[in-house]
């Protein structure tokens, strides 16, 4: 009888486990829903958190979870983390990654109007890009860049370039014979082949070790970028020549944007158009800043370009407008705004 009530014993204690386990198991079903509920959008880019692009994909970020109550998580994958520059692109198509915000000059292979905004000294201020990309030849354009599964959702800023290499940089022929890193844009090719120099393409994640090692002598950035990559221990000299505009293309895949429900692919444009406002601004803070702090380092001699030696730059650069009409386009270059 004793044995008998053991046996009892045990089994209702059984049974309350099996049945609190069976609670847990519900609850934990339910939560499970809510997190098949969640969306979740993954951003990769090359550069620094500290960027403007990096920033301001953080601060999208932030505000879509605050606006949509966390039901959408933006997670940034900044430095090349998850996919670097030639894997971005086929990530995107594939749906690994929704949201991308490559150079302008990374993306001139598939689009080659862009290739616009790598010629030199086409632009001179960030007003002036502004006001070319608010223009209905400028918003026209961004309808225009999409293909199969890449839906282009804005553009953001950078900077202005700068030339860093191992040997001063004033005029033309100082540039003979020297080897350049750049962007995957045939423009930028021409413009150092136009100087005598030689081009390299290579990705933003190994321009570092590549100046470091000499596999190449020189490279052309903006500030912000050659102060978060510290590009400035390795290299000598900077020339402050601000001869072409950085811009990126934000962009998603066409199909996860087209399949989203309504109200939360309007809190995501929304948002991103605030974002967008909100970058320009700071970026050019920021490029101008991270100037003053290259040059407090003291590690790099740094040389601002006069007028007049803009001027010859300018000239000798002249015959890549030239060569590149037919791709871009008359018309489309005949829409850039005046410098105010
Ligand atoms: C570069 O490759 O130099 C830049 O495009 C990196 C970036 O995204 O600003």
């Amino acid at each position: 009888m004793k044995k008998f009530s053991k046996i009892l014993l045990s089994l209702i204690i059984i049974s309350t486990f099996l049945l609190l386990a069976g609670c847990q198991n519900r609850a934990l079903d339910y939560e499970q829903v809510g997190e098949d509920e969640r969306i979740v959008i993954k951003f990769s880019h090359v550069v620094s958190e500290s960027t403007p692009k990096g920033m301001a994909a953080r601060r999208f970020a932030q505000l879509v979870h605050d606006r949509t109550d966390g039901r959408v998580e933006v997670q940034v994958y900044p430095n090349s983390q998850l996919y670097m520059d030639g894997e971005e692109i086929d990530a995107l198509i594939n749906n690994h990654v929704q949201l991308v915000a490559p150079a302008t000059a990374k993306m001139t292979e598939y689009f080659p109007e862009l290739l616009l905004f790598d010629l030199p000294f086409i632009f001179e201020n960030y007003s002036q890009v502004h006001r070319f990309i608010d223009s209905e030849a400028g918003q026209d354009l961004l309808k225009k860049l999409r293909s199969e599964n890449m839906l282009t959702l804005s553009m953001w800023d950078n900077g202005f370039k700068v030339m860093t290499s191992n040997r001063p940089l004033h005029k033309p022929d100082d540039f003979l014979n020297l080897r350049f890193r750049i962007m995957p844009s045939r423009v930028l090719d021409a413009q150092f082949v136009q100087l005598g120099a030689r081009a390299r393409d290579l990705p933003f994640s190994d321009v570092y070790a590549a100046l470091e090692s000499r596999q190449v002598d020189a490279a052309e950035n903006t500030p912000s970028n050659i102060y978060t990559k510290k590009f400035y221990l390795v290299q000598e000299h900077m020339t402050v020549s601000n001869h072409g505009y950085l811009g990126y293309l934000v962009l998603t895949n066409e199909k996860f944007w087209s399949e989203l429900p309504d109200d939360i692919r309007i809190i995501l444009k929304d948002t991103l158009d605030e974002v967008t406002e909100w970058e320009r601004e700071i970026a050019q803070q920021q490029n101008t800043r991270d100037l003053q702090l290259i040059i407090n380092t003291e590690q790099i001699e740094v040389y601002h370009l006069s007028e007049s030696e803009k001027a010859i730059w300018k000239k000798a650069l002249l015959p890549v407008h030239q060569m590149f009409l037919p791709q871009i386009g008359i018309e489309l270059l005949q829409q850039i705004p005046q410098v105010d």
